[in-house]
């Protein structure tokens, strides 16, 4: 099979490293890709959200699948554009088509949707600017600290979480007037949930499912969960307190009817879904859904997936993933990521990146986020550069492999948490 990849993190250069593993993949391209994608498939200059060129590039090449990493080229449609069309019908693109992608693009919509199938989540009240008055009623009756989500796509920073009532007020009133443009048009304020997160990850065909390692990872750039939010720091899995009775509730009161809702609703969803989770007194609720793999989580989640997964993904096309065989490896995988400094604030980029080729360490592997090759030479391009994942029998363990190898490798400005799984 000729598969196309889209997306350019270190979650593709995992998912790129995974499928290209399969015995069924004749050819595997990934556009844009990055420096790390290039060892195990050939990238293309053509960005994720541009259909006509994607378009144009497939049926040059015969592509048969598209796996979509990212969440904009979905919430854009890309599911629906290839299916209007007559020529490119016949490609099986994994991920859900744009009303599904709503889950992700809307969280007026997910809020919505939990509520009409009766998903637990935190309560909630949707805003806009003509009904701010009832929404500072509402934050009134809630307790600090205040959750403020802009209901449209911010790049992972739609979301705030407010110490005061005079803060919520204020940046409530500042979200309405434009502080994320139109995708702060609508404000969904919530309650605020105390607990331990996870992120269980799902593979669906529209009917049938099946759950992937569940992980952890690690939003803040601080060491103990402080300062500011990022695009992910490190993850882990499995996460010890996701344990079987846990899961069987996950199973029961969020994923069955998630998928059976989306069925009910006459919306297309084959592809990922990837349930944000927060125990609350030993309940699983949703905080947020995501239509795409969780970064970096996939990173750690794909080490541990032994089954071939272009079949997986062949069986969530053709509706028959229930006949497909997922093996999951009972050891631990973790994940540390190496950051520009200055990250997530103003950081430099083109800097030269050393050691990568030593020999890695036996059961770790380095895949690639922001990194670029200039001169012929591996040069940071992005705030999280590389993701360094490995093996453990124990969290320990696979950890201690990262770090060893997070302090081998060099550049200008490195920087990376040492406390990945610390809470665990
Ligand atoms: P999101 O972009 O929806 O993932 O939100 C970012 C982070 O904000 C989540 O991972 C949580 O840590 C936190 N968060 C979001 N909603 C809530 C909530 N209702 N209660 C507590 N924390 C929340
Ligand atoms: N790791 C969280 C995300 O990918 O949104």
């Amino acid at each position: 099979m000729k598969l196309l990849l889209l997306g350019s993190g270190g979650r593709e250069h995992a998912l790129a490293w995974k499928i290209a593993q399969s015995p069924r993949v004749e050819k595997l391209y990934i556009a844009p890709g990055n420096a790390g994608t290039s060892s195990v498939g050939e990238n293309v200059a053509i960005q994720a959200t541009d259909f006509e060129a994607i378009k144009t590039f497939a049926l040059e090449k015969g592509i048969e699948m598209i796996v979509v990493g990212p969440e904009d080229p979905l919430v854009q449609g890309i599911y629906n554009v290839f299916q209007a069309d007559e020529q490119t019908r016949h490609i099986a693109v994994i991920g859900p088509t744009r009303e599904g992608a709503r889950l992700e693009g809307s969280k007026e919509f997910a809020k919505e949707f939990m509520q009409r199938h009766q998903i637990p989540t935190a309560r909630y009240r949707s805003v806009t600017a003509e009904t701010l008055e009832e929404g500072i009623s509402f934050l009134e009756t809630l307790q600090a600290p205040y959750v403020l989500k802009a209901d449209g796509l911010c790049a992972g920073k739609g979301v705030l979480i407010l110490p005061t009532l005079e803060e919520a007020k204020a940046e409530l009133r500042d979200m309405l007037n434009g502080m994320f443009g139109q995708a702060s048009a609508t404000v969904v304020i919530e309650e605020f949930l105390s607990g331990i997160e996870c992120s269980v990850f799902v593979l669906s065909d529209g009917l049938h499912y099946k759950v992937l390692p569940v992980a952890k990872d690690y939003k803040r750039i601080g060491e103990g969960d402080t300062g500011l939010n990022t695009g992910g720091m490190g993850s882990v899995t499995p996460v010890p307190f996701a344990d079987e009775p846990f899961m069987e509730k996950v199973r029961t009161r969020i994923i069955e009817p998630t998928i059976e809702g989306l069925r009910q609703e006459n919306i297309l969803y084959k592809g990922f879904i990837f349930l944000g989770l927060i125990r609350v007194d030993g309940e699983p609720m949703v905080i947020e859904y995501n239509v795409r793999m969780g970064d970096p989580e996939t990173e750690s989640v794909m080490l541990r997936i032994q089954s071939d997964l272009v079949d997986l993904l062949e069986g969530v096309h053709q509706g028959d993933l229930d006949t497909r065989e997922l093996v999951i490896d009972p050891r631990t995988a973790a994940c540390v990521i190496l950051v520009s400094g200055g990250y997530p604030e103003t950081y430099q980029k083109g800097y030269a990146i050393q050691g990568l080729g030593d020999t890695p360490e036996k059961d770790s592997i380095v895949f690639h986020a922001g990194t670029q090759v200039k001169d012929g030479e591996i040069v940071t391009d992005g705030g999280r550069v590389l993701a360094i994942s490995s093996y453990g029998e124990s969290r320990e363990e696979a950890l201690s492999r990262s770090y060893k190898i997070a302090q081998k490798i060099d550049f200008t400005g490195k920087y990376f948490r040492s406390d990945i799984g610390f809470d665990l």
